[in-house]
């Protein structure tokens, strides 16, 4: 998709952001996730006093997509405020995975613009995904 479907996730994405529960990290990230209806999702980091138990911006996104009927990933962005471009952790890669390909594209964003897009296999190379169950 082209740049005013970045620039409308992007916005989505930082409105997200502001709503991050970061009081333990300060790092407030936001995710945004067009599904293949064409809506878009968005969430938030959300962490907890027990610090394990918070989860990411993109599990929050995903949560809302999966909830609203759409079960296939067609984009990604993710956006924080980083000296290095904030790429989505380990776990979140898996998670995205279940619903999306290899060719998914993954924005990295900070709020003045989209930094770098990279795909699914890229972040998450020989994955394990639905496939690979009988
Ligand atoms: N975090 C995200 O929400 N997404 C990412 O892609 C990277 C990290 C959150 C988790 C935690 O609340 C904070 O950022 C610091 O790691």
């Amino acid at each position: 998709m082209g740049k005013v479907m970045t620039d409308k996730m992007l916005q989505a994405a930082c409105a997200a952001r502001d709503k991050a529960h970061a009081p333990y990290s300060k790092f407030k990230v936001g995710a945004a996730i067009r599904g293949e209806s064409g809506r878009i999702f968005t969430g938030c980091n959300v962490e907890n006093a027990a610090y394990p138990e918070g989860w990411c911006a993109e599990t929050s996104a995903i949560a809302a997509m999966v909830l609203a009927g759409d079960t296939n990933i067609m984009e990604v962005l993710v956006v924080g405020v980083s000296p290095e471009p904030v790429t989505p952790c380990g776990g979140c890669r898996q998670r995205i995975r279940e619903f999306a390909t290899a060719f998914t594209p993954i924005h990295i964003a900070s709020p003045e613009g989209v930094q770098q897009t990279v795909t699914l296999s890229e972040l998450l190379p020989h994955s394990f995904g639905p496939d690979n169950l009988p």
